[in-house]
């Protein structure tokens, strides 16, 4: 069975009380419980990991190294500014999907810029916490070369 790591950055812990109007009303415990349950129909296995520190995340991405077999990451507003987070997934060598709830290209220019973008599978972006499951559904779909 494959397994997927889905990776939460900083201020996600915040869901659903933070900024509903831009990033919806879903918590990051149900993002989390659906990923768990969608991994479980297409026949992925799903742990779930959100920190607020770079580090911490970058830690994660290499211990997925040989223990995971694709990576969704939402590394909000470290998508912007991280290099770190850029090299670690270039590191590893995993298949990789970005995803952002808000569609960061309607946004401010800041948010336009994605270091992870360079170096990962595909960018999923504007489709709220669906875009976790698009993000399973596409490494599903990678891993198993359909
Ligand atoms: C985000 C977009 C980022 O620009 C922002 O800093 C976030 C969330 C999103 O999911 O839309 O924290 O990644």
């Amino acid at each position: 069975m494959n397994r997927i790591l889905v990776l939460n950055g900083p201020n996600l812990n915040l869901l659903g009380t933070r900024q509903p109007e831009v990033y919806g009303a879903t918590t990051l415990a149900m993002v989390e419980e659906t990923c768990r349950a969608h991994g479980e129909k297409l026949g992925l296995a799903v742990t779930c990991l959100q920190s607020n520190h770079e580090g911490a995340l970058v830690d994660a991405i290499h211990g997925s190294k040989g223990a995971q077999n694709g990576i969704v990451i939402n590394a909000g507003a470290y998508t912007h500014t991280s290099i770190a987070l850029m090299d670690a997934v270039a590191s590893v060598d995993l298949p990789t999907v970005e995803v952002h709830l808000s569609n960061i290209h309607a946004r401010e220019p800041f948010r336009h810029r994605s270091f992870l973008a360079k170096v990962a599978l595909g960018q999923i972006c504007g489709f709220g916490a669906q875009g976790y499951i698009l993000a399973l559904d596409a490494l599903k779909a990678h891993l198993e070369g359909s």
